[in-house]
């Protein structure tokens, strides 16, 4: 008797190795032209697969899931990140919905370095003025960005990544490391980490010569980062931001970088992806990266066959191992 394999349709194209373990484990349509669905492509999915293999260029939104009474009960999430979909509404129609912690925390953290040694050592603007031939030769004063190791770097939201960027700075580049979340680490991690906590989100901003960002988007983050709060940054200070562009108010961050309230900003998520604000693009002291926090090929894998070992385990009627409540 042949058995009826689960149809999972995915969203975008993933790294080889994911595509044919679907391949091999479901009846997967795949999307080879790689083109984002849409509001139609998505409604038209969930229409008619068993599960749907989603990420963060999906917008699964609470009106995809009223009165929805089609096949699908699972959105496995290609990335850690959720605030795409309304999980409560899907929930709420029946889908299970799942997400990939822990894989991405390395490659994310690494980014998050490179951002920091981008604006503080000013290699975004090196770069640029030597491709566009304006390098006149090496100069005792030419470039200056400042050292590291003398800087203290405030992470706001001591999650994986907070902590996996605490660990690079404070043990890798010696900086000062001040942590700040909802859910203050016990004594014996800060210690191990070399970490000192913040009293309040105010007090680590007025503190930090580097403010990094490793909090999720949700309904209390979304604008956490508002102009009263940029202007309690020092003004030779930097913010870098890998989690999500809608933390910050990005009229409050533009305004507060071109008066020079804040010296410079490293970026690689922004409010209406693709598109990136031309004032921000204008900024020399801005360093703009393309979302890439996860991007690397062991990382993208890892990522994708975490979402078919969720998927698996949802049809073979096992709870899976990442659900998002
Ligand atoms: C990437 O941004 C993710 O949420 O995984």
């Amino acid at each position: 008797m042949t058995q009826t394999r689960p149809r999972i349709l995915v969203t975008r194209r993933l790294p080889p190795l994911v595509e044919e373990t679907l391949q091999r484990h479901f009846d997967a349509t795949l999307n080879l032209a790689d083109q984002p669905l849409g509001e139609a492509g998505l409604r038209e999915a969930l229409a008619t697969c068993d599960g749907l293999l989603c990420t963060l260029t999906d917008e699964l939104h609470a009106g995809l899931f009223e009165g929805y009474a089609g096949p699908c009960r699972i959105l496995a999430n290609f990335g850690v990140g959720v605030n795409h979909i309304a999980v409560e509404a899907a929930r709420r129609a029946g889908l299970e919905v799942t997400n990939t912690p822990g894989v991405l925390t390395e490659c994310t953290a690494d980014l998050t370095m490179a951002l920091i040694l981008m604006t503080v050592r000013r290699i975004g603007e090196g770069e640029r003025l030597l491709r566009e031939g304006r390098w006149t030769g090496w100069a005792p004063t030419g470039l200056l960005g400042h050292r590291l190791s003398d800087r203290t770097l405030g992470i706001v939201g001591f999650g994986r990544i907070g902590q996996a960027v605490a660990r690079r700075a404070a043990a890798g580049f010696g900086m000062r490391v001040v942590g700040w979340g909802p859910r203050r680490p016990a004594a014996e991690s800060l210690e191990r980490l070399g970490v000192a906590w913040a009293g309040s989100l105010e007090e680590l901003l007025g503190e930090a010569d580097v403010v990094s960002l490793h909090c999720p988007l949700t309904s209390e983050t979304r604008g956490l980062i508002n102009r009263e709060r940029l202007g309690r940054m020092r003004a030779d200070a930097v913010l870098v931001n890998t989690a999500r562009g809608e933390i910050v108010e990005a009229a409050a961050l533009i305004a507060a970088l071109q008066s020079g309230e804040l010296a410079g900003a490293g970026l690689d998520v922004y409010w209406d992806e693709p598109e990136v604000p031309a004032e921000l693009v204008q900024l020399p002291g801005v360093v703009l990266l393309p979302h890439l926090g996860s991007a690397t090929v062991e990382t993208r894998t890892d990522m994708g066959l975490r979402a078919v070992k969720n998927l698996r385990a949802f049809f073979r009627g096992e709870v899976p191992p990442d659900p998002v409540r």
